[in-house]
This record gives structure tokens, C-alpha cells and sequence, in this order.
């Protein structure tokens, strides 16, 4: 049997829609437009393009956008009195500072300068800190494992007692997504590199969510019959069939892990369009915490 697909840019696409009717709301009601300030360092291609696209979508949705550049040798001053004014600017909901920083800049420390309530990546200490505690609650979920939840919801999956496995344990993504599934009474194991037997344990998930960085690793004999499969992997591979002399994939090897599971994201179409509409999500519930003079 073929898997459901679960159509991410479809649901991305509602949710941006109702997103922007809730944006038109809050300035004919309040006067104020949600604002997102972006903060990208260095020339790094992925980055830029991922800034870019979500400074577009912030637009289409009604969301003011702030773009702010640095070059590659930024000292860490410069980048943390900019998040601090950054702060303090109420044209300004939400600060996103585009990961990876260049090596030689603290991320934690400029990370831990976003104020708590314009966090809208959910990368504060803080933030992370309440996402690992029981019976706590960050004021903003990270992006890409909230929309790997979501789509989740939107698949029907059943949460409580499932056995979850997360590919990889990155800050991101793997280990934020770890921890919603275990909010949600799942059992969850978390694999990476030193992990024996990798095709082994994904077996056992009745979820399987991989965020390992490498093309087309999950294999359908790594997944059970009928397993719910979401792939947040996104690698640029070589392939000459293509005019561009590329194409993207996740990290699951799709066309033959749809034959097996019950469910599946494809890789572009899933996970991608998911991220930014949840940081416009965000980006809103900044302006709400503004509004309610919490911001
Ligand atoms: N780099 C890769 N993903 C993300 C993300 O969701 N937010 C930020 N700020 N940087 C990233």
C-alpha cells in the first residue's frame, strides 16, 4: 500500500492564510503591524536564501520585515548591541538571527541577548530550558519541530504511547523535537552518529522523524508498515538529469520509504514551507505579547 502524503505546503499555505487575516486584525484593532527583524552574518548562500525567503513570506502574510547584514568578520559586540537595540524597537516583535554563525562569534551569548518575548525562533536558553522541563512552557516553540508537530496533528497521528524516533540531535531541530513528542506522551528515542544499529531502532518508530543532514539515508527497510514518516533533510545533490545540474532531497529515500509507510512528507513539499509559517506564527504571537504589554 502507498502512503498518505502529507501535503506541507498545502497546509503551510492555510496557515499562512489565516495567519494574515489575523495580522489585518491586529493593526485595524490595535494599530500595530507585526514586525520581524532578521540578523544574518556572512555570506553563506544557504542563509541568504533562507533569510530571504522568510522576509518574503513575512511581507505576503503583513508582516514588516527588517533585514540586517553584517559581513563575515563581525565583531561580537556589533552583533549583540544590534539584537539589544533590536530589543528595545517596538516596530519589532520578533529577532531572528540566521544559524550558523561565522566560528569565532559566541551564539549562545548572542543568543541569550534576544529578549525572551521577541524570541521567535525559540533559541533562548531560556526558551529551550522551559521546552525540556515538565508542567513549563516556552513563551515560543522552535520552528521547524513545531511544524514537524503540526503536520503530525494535521497526518492524525496518535501520540500517546507511540514509539518516536528522531534522527539526529542537533539544537535545531532533533533535539527540540525530542522533546515535544515526549510533551505529548510519546516514547522517544533519540539516534545520531555513535547510534548501533541505526536501521534497527528506526524499526521500532511508530513515528520516525529524520533531521540528519544526509540524502536519502532512511531506507524502506529501515521503517515499519505503516510507520508516519517526516522528513526534515533538505541536500542540494548532484544530478545531471536536471537542467539546474542539482535537485533537493530529504533525508529520506522517498519513493521507496512511500511504498512502506503510512504516512510520509516529501522533501521539498514538507517540512520546508512549515518552518516559515510557523515563524510567522510566532512573529504574530510576539505582536500579541506587545499588545498585552508583554512584549
Ligand atoms: N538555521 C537553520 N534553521 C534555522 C532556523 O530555524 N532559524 C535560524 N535562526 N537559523 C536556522
Amino acid at each position: 500500500m502507498t502512503a498518505t502524503i502529507i501535503d506541507g505546503t498545502a497546509i503551510a499555505a492555510r496557515l499562512r492564510a489565516e495567519i494574515a487575516d489575523k495580522v489585518k486584525q491586529m493593526e485595524s484593532e490595535h494599530g500595530v503591524r507585526p514586525g520581524l527583524a532578521t540578523v544574518l552574518v556572512g555570506e553563506n548562500p544557504a542563509s541568504q536564501s533562507y533569510v530571504r525567503m522568510k522576509q518574503k513570506a513575512c511581507e505576503k502574510a503583513g508582516i514588516a520585515s527588517f533585514g540586517h547584514r553584517f559581513p563575515a568578520d563581525a565583531p561580537q559586540d556589533e552583533v549583540e548591541t544590534l539584537v539589544k537595540e533590536l530589543n528595545a524597537d517596538p516596530q519589532v516583535h520578533g529577532i531572528l538571527v540566521q544559524l550558523p554563525l561565522p566560528k569565532h562569534l559566541d551564539e549562545e551569548a548572542i543568543l541569550s541577548a534576544v529578549s525572551l518575548h521577541k524570541d521567535v525562533d525559540g533559541f533562548h536558553p531560556v526558551n529551550i530550558g522551559r521546552l525540556a522541563m515538565k508542567g513549563r512552557d516556552p513563551l515560543f516553540i522552535p520552528c521547524t519541530p513545531h511544524g514537524v508537530m503540526v503536520l503530525l496533528e494535521e497526518a492524525g497521528v496518535e501520540f500517546e504511547g507511540a514509539q518516536a524516533v528522531v534522527l539526529g540531535r542537533s539544537n535545531i531541530v532533533g533535539m527540540p523535537a525530542a522533546m515535544l513528542l515526549i510533551h505529548r506522551n510519546a516514547t522517544v528515542t533519540v539516534c545520531h552518529s555513535r547510534t548501533k544499529d541505526l536501521p534497527g531502532e528506526c524499526r521500532k518508530a511508530d513515528i520516525l522523524v529524520a533531521a540528519v543532514g544526509h540524502p536519502q539515508m532512511v531506507k524502506a527497510d529501515w521503517v515499519k508498515p505503516g510507520a508516519v514518516v517526516i522528513d526534515v533533510g533538505s541536500n542540494k545533490v548532484d544530478d545531471p538529469t536536471d537542467e539546474r545540474g542539482y535537485r533537493w532531497v530529504g533525508d529520506v529515500d522517498f519513493e521507496a520509504v512511500k511504498e512502506v509507510a503510512g504516512a510520509i512528507t516529501p522533501s521539498p513539499g514538507g517540512v520546508g514551507p512549515m518552518t516559515i509559517a510557523m515563524l510567522l506564527k510566532n512573529t504574530l504571537r510576539g505582536a500579541e505579547l506587545a499588545v498585552a504589554g508583554q512584549g
